[in-house]
This record gives C-alpha cells, structure tokens and sequence, in this order.
C-alpha cells in the first residue's frame, strides 16, 4: 500500500453533517484548514436517520473531491458507533432557528440532543477528545454536555464565539478601511447570543489602539456592539437560512488555534467552562479571550474592565444562569 502521508491520521466527528454547515465545514477540514496542510484526517459525519441519503450524497462528493489528505470518509446514524475513537468533535447536529427567533427558543429541542450525545462521546471517543459545541445555544449545549459527560476533562469542552470574534475584527476592518489581517485582539465575552459582550477597548489596529484608529466612540458603543450582536439575525433575514460559511470557517479558526497555538501577541475568544475568572459564576460555558498553546487554552489575566464593561459581562452572564437553569427544567420534565 502506497503511504502518502508520514502522520496518523486524526478522527473529526461533524455531527449534523447533513446540513448546511456540515457542507460547508466537511470540504474545509478535508483541505487542511482545520488541522494543517499536514495532518491526515478521517471524516465521521453523523446525521439522523431521514437525512441518511443526504449524507450518503455528502460523503460521494468528498470521495470525488480527491482530497490528499482525506484518508477515509465514513457516515454514521449511530451516534456510539461515529464517536468511536474521534480526536476532534464537531458537534453542529440540532435545529437552528428561524426568523424572529432567539436562540434559546430552540432550547428544548436541543439540549436534550447534548445530553444523549454526551454519553456516546465519554464512552467512545479518544481520551483527550477535543469538542466543539457549534449547535444552538451553544454555550448552554456544551454545559449540558460537560455535566452529562464527567469523565471528559472539562477543558476539553468549549462552545464557539469564534464567529462573533471574526465578525467583530470585520466591522472595525470596514470601519478604519484598515485589512482585517492588521486588527488584533478583540474580545467576545459571555454568550453566543444578542447579550455579548463584543469588546474592543484591549484591540488594535496595526498596533494603534481600536478606540484611537476609530475614532468615533459612539459607533463603538452603540452600532458597532448591536451588529455585532445581531449579526447572526441579519445573516438570517438576508438569506432566510442562518450563517454557514462563516461559521464553518470560525471553526476551523477556533480548532486550529487550539491544536497549533494562537500567534505570537495575539488571542481569540472561546466559550469555555469558567473557572471563575473575571467574577463569572464558575461552571459556566462563558466566552472569554484565550491563548492556546500545546494544545490547551488558557484564559488572559489580568485585563482592566471599565464600568460599563463590567456591566455588560454581568448581563451576558446572568442570561446564561437563566438558560442554565431553563435547560435543566426542560430536561428534568422529558423524564
Ligand atoms: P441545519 O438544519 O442545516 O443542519 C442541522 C443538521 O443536524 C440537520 O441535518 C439535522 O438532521 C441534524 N440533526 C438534528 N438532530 C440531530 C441529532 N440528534 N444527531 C445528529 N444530527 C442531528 O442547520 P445548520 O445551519 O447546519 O446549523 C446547525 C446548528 O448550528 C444550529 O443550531 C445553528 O443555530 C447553529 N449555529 C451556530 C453558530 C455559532 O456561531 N455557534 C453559527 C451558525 C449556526
Ligand atoms: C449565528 O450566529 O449566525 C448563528 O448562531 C445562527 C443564529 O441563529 O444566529
């Protein structure tokens, strides 16, 4: 047998694989853009039963994109058996919502997904499986799935804000007319929802301060916060589906920088379990700035936070206590 590749191949779980996202996520993974152009990679795409000739047509059009470094593509509607073994967990699989929607609307039918799903993965994937919780609301999804799944260590579980951390450097790009490449270190706190907290009082742009290179603080604590914020609607008013290239894109970004490190000076945003950093309520799946190094996160000390900051990262947090305990009342009453 020829050996293209010297490295093992890795083992990416994309539940929910079937939909938009897993379409424009599967394609992005199979290049290199989530692990690097050489690292080796199986792809485990699980979906539910009525999405399974979906799927099967998926699966076709990777084997027909001859991708170098895709070693094998296989399909799954058991969720025990696609686990198996999995380095990396894409957990995208629920309902989105639809206009007019929030997301935590679309709670009761998703967090009952996370824990049945939580148990498969402690029970079948790697030891030191690294997860992603994409589908909505995310942050909340990934509580469940930590607490139904305790033998995972609890870093390993992160939810993605990595969107609304792009989505953030975009805005100010357009605004300076500055390249998106040269704006650095903003910071999303708290949820993956319309109450985040989109910071930019530690950024820059090429090296000048956010605040500075903008110029206009009203925009930054007015529209700039409320697009950021909505955008995600916006997508959906737009396209009449919600956001999936560019989410497919941030997660790529947020695995990518997690498993190889974030650059030298800069950070990224995760949601992530809290420790209790910056006063949030320990256990909380919170979206904080993070360094990555040798494949662990860590959450940036020490930042000064103004006032008005401190009240923003309070009311992010207080809509997750509230979703929190929203979820485990619809769990505790499916029983
Ligand atoms: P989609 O409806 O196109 O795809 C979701 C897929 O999940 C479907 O194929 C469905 O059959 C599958 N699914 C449902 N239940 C499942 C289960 N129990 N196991 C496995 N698969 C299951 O939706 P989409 O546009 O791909 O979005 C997926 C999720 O991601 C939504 O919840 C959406 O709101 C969320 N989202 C999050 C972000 C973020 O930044 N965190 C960004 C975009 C979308
Ligand atoms: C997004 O931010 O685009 C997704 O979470 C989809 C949504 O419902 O907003």
């Amino acid at each position: 047998v020829l050996k293209l590749h010297k490295k093992k191949a890795l083992r990416v779980l994309i539940t929910g694989a079937a939909g938009q996202i897993g379409y424009a996520l599967a394609p992005q993974v199979a290049v290199g853009s989530m692990l690097g152009a050489d690292q080796p990679i199986i792809l485990h795409l699980l979906d539910v039963e009525p999405a399974k000739n979906a799927l099967e047509g998926l699966r076709m059009e990777l084997v027909d994109g001859a991708y170098p470094l895709l070693e094998g593509v296989l399909t799954f509607t058991d969720v025990a058996a696609a686990c198996k073994d999995v380095d990396v967990a894409v957990m995208v699989g629920g309902y989105p919502r639809k206009a007019g929607e929030e997301r935590k609307d679309v709670m009761a039918k998703n967090v009952s997904i996370y824990q049945q799903q939580a148990s498969a993965l402690e029970a079948n994937a790697s030891r030191d499986v690294k997860v992603v919780v994409v589908a909505n609301p995310a942050n909340t999804n990934a509580l469940i799935l930590a607490e139904n799944a305790p033998s995972i260590p609890r870093e390993n579980i992160t939810c993605l804000t990595r969107l609304d951390h792009n989505r953030a450097l975009g805005q100010v790009a357009e605004r300076t007319g500055a390249h998106v490449g040269c704006v650095k270190n903003v910071i999303i706190w708290g949820n993956h929802s319309s109450t985040q907290y989109p910071d930019v009082n530690h950024g820059t742009v090429a090296g000048k301060p956010i605040r500075a290179a903008v110029n206009d603080d009203a925009w930054l604590n007015g529209d700039f916060i409320t697009t950021v914020q909505q955008r995600g609607a916006a997508i959906i008013k737009a396209r009449g589906l919600s956001s999936a290239l560019s989410a497919a894109n941030a997660v790529c970004n947020h695995v990518r920088d997690w498993v190889r490190g974030t650059p030298a000076g800069a950070w990224t945003s995760m949601g992530v379990v809290s420790d209790g950093s910056y006063g949030v309520q320990a256990g909380l799946v919170y979206s904080y700035p993070v360094t990555c190094a040798g494949g662990k996160w860590k959450v940036v000390q020490g930042l000064s936070i103004d006032g008005p900051s401190r009240e923003r990262l309070r009311v992010t947090e207080a809509e997750l206590v509230e979703e929190r305990d929203l979820a485990l009342q619809c769990l505790a009453e499916k029983k």
